[in-house]
């Protein structure tokens, strides 16, 4: 007999990352995985390039100078911070450490694919929850909970939706969960938030010994390729990290760079700025052409098209990528109707709007 992968294994549909090429395009903008739109900070580039020489040595395995960057500009204690190789690495640290088979993890509805990976690739049980107008539900997490829930995936706020929970309402779902379920706040977007009523979980994680909060340098920062992550945990939970975590998981350039970007607060502001302009320009010209956009507090927006007829989602992407415009079909997230857009550069967003003009015009 074969080898076998431990049961849920097959049961998960590999993900897909956003297309990156559109075939017979003369330019190509790819506006599918939520990069940030500035790119990376000329910080993080100089500090990455200083690593070329010294690429023949391992890293510090705790990622000590990056957690006391991190540290340092949030306000933090540092040996209460794991770094990963991309957030998606933490995620999966949290559920190979926490998660046996059986157990009951919660997620909402249209939440980031990967957690129902990690949870059926650890024998665990998905149990994913109803949104109520593209928001996550917390009566209805609260209804899905059973004495079987080991773990709650939230993003917030929540790709591909771009909608968010006030603190108020996370510490409401909080406040019912035993000790002994994990709270896992998956804050990819955090940075991107204007919210006065918004946490990013700090607060909850210095409180409470059952929730993480889980940061990344693939968004706003513009280090997606490099692959760096950060989580705040309790501090039990970090020596569990520490003790599963691969010895040298984050690589020399990746450490510098990271922490050069973490301290480059010129660039996130500029990244900030241009996102909250853009995003509400895109917003508003795609509503005055007749579709559904709907708010968000990410650096993206989810986009409504007829269900039928020649205007369908899968029609506008087609459509879009002829013209090298890549968005991201989201029917894995049960939203077959919907694209997402990242928000782009200045010409991108510009080229969007008019092309799906052109699209509606059309058929
Ligand atoms: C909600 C959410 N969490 C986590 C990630 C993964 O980020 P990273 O690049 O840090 O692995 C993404 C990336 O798309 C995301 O949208």
């Amino acid at each position: 007999m074969n080898p076998t992968p431990k049961p849920g294994i097959l049961d998960i549909a590999p993900y897909v990352g956003g297309r990156a090429s559109a075939p017979g395009a003369a330019r190509v903008f790819k506006l599918s995985s939520n990069e940030s739109a500035l790119g990376t900070g000329a910080a993080a580039i100089e500090a990455f390039q200083a690593m070329a020489t010294h690429l023949d040595v391992y890293p510090e395995g705790s990622a000590q100078r990056l957690r006391e960057a991190i540290a340092e500009v949030h306000g933090l204690n540092p040996d209460r911070i794991v770094c990963g190789n991309g957030s998606d690495e933490l995620l999966t640290m949290l559920a190979g450490a926490y998660l046996r088979p059986g157990d009951e993890v919660l997620y909402s509805q249209h939440a980031f694919v990967v957690y129902r990976i990690l949870t059926l690739a650890n024998s665990a049980i998905p149990v994913p929850v109803p949104e109520k107008n593209l928001r996550v539900d917390v009566d209805a997490m609260l209804a899905a909970l059973t004495p079987r829930t080991r773990m709650i995936y939230l993003a917030n706020p929540n790709n591909p939706t771009g909608s968010y929970l006030t603190g108020e309402e996370v510490r409401r779902l909080h406040a019912v969960l035993p000790p002994t379920t994990m709270l896992v706040i998956d804050a990819a977007y955090a940075e991107y938030v204007r919210r006065n009523d918004y946490e990013s979980g700090i607060e909850m994680v210095s409180q409470f010994d059952n929730v993480v909060m889980t940061r990344t340098f693939s968004k706003i920062y513009g280090l997606a390729g490099l692959r760096v992550g950060w989580a705040f945990c309790p501090a039990p939970v970090a020596d569990v990290l520490h003790r599963v975590r691969g010895p040298f998981n984050v690589s020399v350039p990746a450490l510098a760079a990271a922490a050069a970007a973490v301290r480059d607060r010129r660039h996130l502001e500029a990244a900030l700025v241009h996102n909250d302009h853009w995003r509400q320009w895109l917003i508003e010209h795609i509503r005055k052409l007749g579709l559904r956009a709907d708010d968000s507090v990410g650096n993206f927006i989810l986009i409504h098209f007829p269900s039928e007829g020649p205007h369908t989602a899968k029609k506008a992407d087609e459509f879009l990528t002829a013209r090298g415009l890549i968005l991201r079909a989201v029917a894995n997230y049960d939203l077959p109707d919907c694209l997402r857009l990242t928000v782009g550069v200045e010409e991108a967003n510009r080229l969007v709007v008019a092309a799906l003009g052109d699209f509606l015009k059309g058929g």
